[in-house]
């Protein structure tokens, strides 16, 4: 070895031990109290996508703590089935995997019809799963991916599931947006990205998307007893940004979750989803965005009821589901 690639070895081993102390002193290192909870959510079915990573493995892992039949929604076989095996061992429930890649409608209708088909009432829906691309990509659908995952599939998916939900007295939808929807426009001219493509352009169009989704859904389920809120979790250290390729996505999230201080757990990232799903105080609150724990005001736009019917109808078509008036 040269002297200077020595000095660069020791530099970079150096970095590494650094950066190890560093995320041993993270303050989220320590594990969550695990005490007995009270079984709120005894003999509730609750379905969690995206439960194999993040917000959402651990949203699951505590509905079921709470005593909740979780169905584990994700797009590995594999992970879905460790993710299962953990809270089984866990909480002595017996949660159930469906697969599915929400980029493609078809395997969303299947995972619907399977959910249907497992579960005769469905109490919580927690429409979490998403993504964060850096390059535009396109469903076998031929729709912008960002658009597909994070939105479209959890419009189909919830459209698929309104006889489950309203099989409950008192079901609750719970869908993950971002604060980021603020930057967010809803442009029926590049609603794909066709036109031009920006990563956190299509990520705050997406997560706009699930806010105008929502509202206009508790418009639509107003006196059903089922209710649509929106989530924003904070900034959380989870895999979101991963799917980028090794250097661009999975290794600068290892190294941003690593050395930004200011991201919080996926546990505390998780608990305004498991609020939403399981206060008892929150029974037909529907139609409101909460911002990690407090119910807050989203963005002007986010309320424009035309944009929302509009939105709705173009969907419809895009997910080929009835018209609707
Ligand atoms: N992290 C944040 O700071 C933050 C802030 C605001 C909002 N959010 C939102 O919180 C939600 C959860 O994200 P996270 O931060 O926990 O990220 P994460 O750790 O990457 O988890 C995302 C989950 O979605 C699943 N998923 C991604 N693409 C999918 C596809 N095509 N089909 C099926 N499942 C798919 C992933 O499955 P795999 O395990 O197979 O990858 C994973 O289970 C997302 O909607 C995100 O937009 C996050």
């Amino acid at each position: 070895m040269t002297r200077l690639g020595r000095r660069e070895f020791l530099g970079a081993a150096a970095t590494l031990a650094a950066a190890g102390i560093l995320y041993r002193l993270r303050p989220w290192d320590a594990p969550p109290a695990r005490g007995e909870l009270p079984r709120i959510l005894d003999g509730k079915t609750c379905v969690v996508t995206g439960a194999t990573s993040g917000i959402g493995a651990v949203t699951a892992l505590e509905l079921a703590r709470r005593g909740a039949t979780v169905v584990v929604a994700g797009r590995s076989a594999a992970r879905c089935e460790a993710r299962v095996e953990a809270i089984r061992r866990e909480t002595g429930t017996r949660p159930v995997a469906v697969v599915a890649d929400l980029a493609s409608q078809q395997q969303v209708r299947r995972m619907a019809a399977e959910i249907s088909s497992l579960c005769p009432r469905i109490d919580v829906l927690v429409n979490n799963a998403g993504t964060y691309l850096f390059d535009r990509a396109l469903t076998p659908e031929r729709l912008e991916k960002t658009f597909a995952v994070n939105y479209l599939s959890h419009f189909l998916l919830t459209n698929l599931l309104l006889d489950r939900l309203a099989a409950s007295p008192s079901a609750r939808v719970v869908s993950l947006s971002s604060e980021a929807h603020r930057e967010g426009r809803i442009d029926f001219d590049n609603l794909q990205g066709e036109r031009r493509y920006d990563r956190l352009e299509a990520y705050s169009r997406s997560k706009l998307a699930i806010l105008l989704f929502t509202y206009e859904l508790s418009r639509r389920l107003a006196g059903t007893g089922v209710t649509a809120n929106a989530v924003h979790p904070g900034v959380v250290a989870t895999n979101l940004g991963s799917e980028n390729g090794p250097l661009r996505g999975w290794l600068r999230v290892r190294v941003r979750n690593l050395v930004d201080r200011s991201m919080v757990s996926p546990e505390e990232g998780a608990r305004t989803s498991i609020l939403l799903a399981s206060a008892s105080g929150l029974e037909g609150v529907t139609g409101r965005y909460f911002d990690r724990g407090q119910e807050t005001r989203s963005s002007a736009t986010s309320y424009d009821q035309a944009l929302a019917r509009r939105l709705w109808q173009m969907s419809e078509a895009l997910a080929g589901i009835g018209a609707s008036g």
